[in-house]
């Protein structure tokens, strides 16, 4: 049984056709294109697949391979071999229109007979919305008149990319939009965190071991800390970036993912379902703060000028496409409170910025002190307490800290670590993380994607901060220099709760 378990789960994906929206943008070069090769090196990727291209730029399609291979070439995590990406040379095709002219549509459904023909794609189509968000409900909504979205015989998977919804009013009408054209089964919105190993692994490590269930709730932890440090400026994305600022573009959605892993109760299979549920119950418990909380409960930053290495780093506002005067955050810091039994009485910080001193995603689960020590002149109060580590980028890797006696005479105590680092398990094959997420979407495993009311239950959370934030405008920004840990109020909002964030 369990044999054949695994035998279904590495299976290839079926037979498909997968159309990318936006193929001429970043992230077809970047991520989709490496990671489709990838999952074709691992025996993945469908054997009957074909990729079809669609931008608004024309192009012939033997411009549009040549230009894929030469991306391939500069992205790819692995040297590339020319006999696999002739396969799927041969497998890629290109498509013209303007996303909002019904005729492309009918192109499109032209092709993808001809493909259907050519490489036995058994009708099964997975689109790849990698387009601007506005581009999302009209190309659903016009797949859908042109037939495209009909699984009668085959299946249809749309993926949709990030941001969804820029509020919850926005996110509800996106959803409203979609769900009109399709059910919530064919929509798969992908955040690629949870296509990261370390991110998988908390569920490993928090249900595969019977040790540390007895001792995650209120009883034992003290507060939890969630933070995801950019050395990175906005590289280029200012103008996005401008509409976003980090509360949107990694708080509301990957960080509470984050949280929503450490703090969800076990589910009753790690199928889609129950997974999804209790997600969504622990976003759910989160109490969104109220207006006179937020000025207490949260802070936000903007960085200036700064040296890291010797490097000049110029100031967000003099970021190209950033306005000279602008309100965008750059660093937020919140503090939550995850209002159910086992999380009562445990805040929840989390922080994220870009331009701080490390390059570091890391979330910390400290426990509460010993309540009283006998070991001669050390103090409860100059103890530190325990730690546990979960590492997930760049390093990767879970540490405890722990207390024990340094060796001698005099009872001297001193923090020594347990630590596993995924390096144990040998060198490691560098993907993009997208393999995982277009697999299971090949394969209709909706796990790792949000659900529509796992995305409302964090605009719920995110936008009466937002609505607060923007109606005061921030008269210190830039409050942080490029490459220190944000700005001051951060660590003064945790000093006020006599804790302190762990800055590696
Ligand atoms: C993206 C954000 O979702 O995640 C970027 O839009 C950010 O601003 C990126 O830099 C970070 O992803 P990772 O995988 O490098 O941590």
């Amino acid at each position: 049984m369990s044999e054949q378990k695994q035998k279904i789960g590495e299976r290839p994906g079926d037979p498909c056709a997968f159309v990318i929206f936006g193929a001429s943008g970043d992230l077809t070069r970047r991520k989709l294109l490496p990671a489709l090769y990838n999952l074709r090196r691992y025996g993945l990727l469908p054997r009957d697949v074909a990729i079809i291209g669609v931008g608004r730029k024309d192009a012939k399609r033997e411009e549009f391979v040549q230009k894929m291979g030469a991306d391939l070439k500069e992205f790819a995590t692995a040297e590339v071999d020319e006999s696999i990406w002739q396969d799927l040379a041969a497998r890629l095709y290109y498509v013209a229109f303007d996303f909002e002219q019904p005729a492309g549509y009918g192109w499109l459904r032209d092709m993808l007979k001809d493909v259907e023909a050519a490489h036995k794609t058994q009708g099964n189509v997975l689109f790849y919305l990698a387009t601007p968000p506005a581009s999302f409900a009209t190309i659903v909504k016009q797949c859908a008149d042109a037939g495209l979205t009909d699984e009668t015989g085959h299946w249809r998977r749309f993926i949709v990319e990030k941001p969804f919804g820029r509020d919850l009013d926005s996110a509800r009408a996106l959803n409203a939009q979609l769900l009109t054209s399709l059910s919530e089964r064919q929509i798969y919105r992908i955040d690629h965190y949870l296509g990261k190993e370390t991110v998988q692994n908390i569920l490993a490590f928090r249900f595969a071991n019977g040790i540390f269930e007895p001792v995650w709730n209120r009883r034992y932890i003290d507060h939890v800390q969630i933070t995801v440090a950019e050395t990175l400026g906005v590289e280029g994305r200012g103008g996005y970036y401008e509409s976003a600022g980090v509360l949107r573009d990694m708080i509301q959605n990957h960080m509470f993912q984050l949280l929503a892993l450490v703090a969800m109760e076990p589910p009753s299979s790690f199928e889609a379902t129950p997974v999804r549920d209790e997600k969504v119950k622990v976003l759910n418990a989160i109490r969104p703060l109220q207006p006179e909380e937020i000025l207490q409960r949260t802070v936000r930053g903007q960085y200036g000028e700064g040296f890291v290495d010797g490097q000049k780093l110029v100031a967000y506002r003099s970021e190209g496409s950033v306005a000279a005067t602008s309100p965008t955050e750059t660093f937020a810091a919140l503090k939550l409170d995850v209002d159910n039994w086992r999380w009562g009485g445990v805040p929840f910080y989390l922080r994220s910025g870009k331009r701080l001193a490390k390059h570091d995603t890391e979330i910390v689960i400290q426990f509460r002190k010993p309540p009283l020590l006998a070991f001669g002149k050390i103090q409860i109060q100059d103890l530190e307490p325990n730690r546990l580590i979960l590492q997930i980028q760049p390093e990767e890797g879970i540490v405890i800290e722990i207390k024990a006696k340094r060796p001698g005479a005099t009872m001297n105590l001193t923090r020594v670590n347990l630590d596993f680092n995924y390096s144990d398990f040998g060198p490691s094959d560098k993907a993009t993380g997208y393999e995982r997420l277009l697999y299971d979407a090949m394969t209709g495993d909706t796990t790792l994607y949000h659900r529509a009311d796992m995305v409302e239950a964090a605009w719920r959370i995110a936008t009466p901060i937002l609505d607060v934030w923007g109606s005061i405008p921030p008269r210190d920004f830039p409050n942080y220099t490029a490459g220190s840990w944000g700005p001051a109020a951060a660590d003064e909002m945790m000093k006020r709760d006599g804790r302190a964030w762990r800055n590696p």
